[in-house]
């Protein structure tokens, strides 16, 4: 288990390093293969991280952009993930359209769902029950230690061969479209940020408590991903050792 951790005094900061650490990650993608894929997470946190990736230059021509979820509203929501990285990368980065693939939340949840998968095996080329492997990926953690749209007790939380599913959350009485955990823990780099009091708890029983992926989801990647790289702030990290 490669699990590394930062802490930085303030949310700004944790932000900021882990803003770099996704780009450090696509730049060595970059110079490897002719395009580089970035799947982000949404919420509120990753605002930042937003703005410092779009403040450095970046080769954004050869980066496509993906989200690891989706809230099932329109693009124009305030809800909408699409919409935040919209107003504070993809604008701002000037990202080509072409190379942004939203997860469309203004289609049924399963439509969306549907949709987005034939669009990733169609740009990943994949054969049946092959999962695409994103170069980098952008994942948050909820105060309840969701990650994605996998909430605590998710049935999903156990799927490893499907690349993107409609989920129902009852905890906010919301549809939503995720990533599975297959698709999670195949990408080559991951980075997680994390910032604020409300997630300490969280981020001790990801790192402290036993392996029990249906309560604390989170930890199905960070006990078995490939390359991942936490970013906290002193808040979020409170609980620590
Ligand atoms: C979402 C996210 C979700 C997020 C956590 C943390 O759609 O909400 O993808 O997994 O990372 O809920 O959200 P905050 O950054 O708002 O605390």
């Amino acid at each position: 288990m490669s699990l590394e951790r930062h802490t930085y005094p303030t949310a700004q900061e944790a932000a900021r390093a882990c803003a770099h650490g996704a780009l450090a990650a696509l730049e060595d993608a970059l110079s490897g293969q002719a395009v580089a894929t970035l799947a982000v997470s949404g919420g509120s946190t990753p605002k930042a991280m937003f703005d410092e990736m779009a403040a450095r230059s970046g080769d954004w021509s050869r980066i496509h952009l993906f989200w690891v979820d989706e809230r099932a509203v329109p693009p124009t929501d305030p809800q909408s993930n699409y919409r935040l990285a919209e107003e504070h990368l993809i604008r701002p980065a000037r990202i080509p359209h072409a190379n942004v693939h939203r997860i469309h939340g203004e289609l049924t949840p399963q439509a969306a769902a549907r949709r987005y998968v034939d669009e990733i095996r169609e740009f990943f080329s994949l054969g049946t029950g092959e999962l695409p492997q994103f170069d980098v990926m952008h994942r948050g953690l909820g105060a309840d230690a969701h990650t994605a749209s996998l909430f605590p007790g998710q049935p999903l939380i156990e799927d490893r061969d499907g690349i993107a599913a409609a989920v129902h959350v009852p905890q906010l009485g919301q549809s939503r479209i995720t990533l599975l955990p297959g698709v999670l823990l195949a990408a080559r780099h991951t980075v997680v940020l994390a910032a604020g009091a409300d997630k300490a708890e969280a981020v001790r029983a990801v790192f402290h408590e036993p392996y029990a992926p249906s309560r604390y989801p989170a930890q199905m990647v960070s006990h078995h991903g490939r390359g991942v790289v936490w970013y906290l702030d002193a808040a979020a990290a409170a609980l620590m050792d």
